[in-house]
């Protein structure tokens, strides 16, 4: 993708919760100077906006109907974080909590919402350089990414980190819990009839089972530069 004379450069990040691939793509824009975008977020901010209206998730309808008054922002802050606003309200924290990550996999399932959400996640990519993280970055969003990598580990593995996460921050939760939560947002994310969570033809598999954060890390930066000229 051309602009001026930068030429802008997108990866895709895919793969399903708790692969890592937040911290990953983060980590790794930050290494290449380009722009973080966790898609992820924007879908949990209109999970957010649809509990607060106490729409139920399944009632896709009315969801559809709230898109059309629906003011959401990106923004980055000082830190570098991305954050997201709705109605103006600094929201980053707020859509982090276990309820809207269950109703985020539901209300993605919903065909508007797609559509509605497709257009803002594009036009990152046509503004900036980008590294962008969610399920359908490869196969949908950006089709044409220069970088394709779906980022899996076994739901095990993934769920002890989502665990180790939770009492990190405080949280109380089981083991058995979360495995069970990652198992069902895996199905749910799968087998949706628009844009489940697949591995696009061309992407590279990463399994980051039985790596850690760093040699992940590394993996990715080898796989990135094979493709690209940095
Ligand atoms: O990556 P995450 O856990 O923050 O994403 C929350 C939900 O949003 C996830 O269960 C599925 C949905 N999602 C999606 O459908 N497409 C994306 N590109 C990103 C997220």
């Amino acid at each position: 993708m051309e602009r001026g004379i930068v030429e802008l450069k997108s990866i895709a990040i895919d793969g399903p919760a708790g692969a890592g691939k937040s911290t990953l793509a983060r980590q790794l824009a930050k290494e290449l100077g380009f722009l973080y975008i966790d898609t992820g977020a924007i879908y949990r901010t209109v999970a957010l906006a649809v509990l607060r209206a106490g729409i139920a998730a399944e009632d896709s309808e009315t969801v559809s109907s709230l898109l059309e008054s629906l003011n959401i922002r990106m923004d980055y802050g000082p830190d570098g974080e991305q954050r997201m606003f709705l109605a103006g309200e600094d929201v980053s924290k707020a859509i982090r909590e276990h309820q809207v990550s269950g109703l985020a996999s539901k209300v993605s399932a919903i065909p508007a919402v797609r559509d509605f959400l497709l257009d803002f996640q594009r036009r990152q990519a046509r503004e900036h350089s980008v590294v962008m993280d969610g399920r359908d970055i490869g196969t949908v969003v950006l089709p044409q990414a220069d970088v394709k990598i779906f980022l899996t580990a076994a739901p095990e593995a993934r769920a002890r980190r989502r665990l180790l996460e939770l009492q990190q921050r405080g949280q109380q939760a089981d083991f058995e819990t979360v495995l069970r939560d990652i198992v069902q947002r895996d199905d749910q994310d799968e087998h949706r009839a628009i844009a489940p969570l697949r591995r696009a033809e061309d992407a590279e598999l990463l399994d980051t089972t039985q790596l850690n954060l760093e040699q992940s890390l590394q993996e990715l930066l080898r796989m990135v530069k094979e493709k690209i000229d940095l």
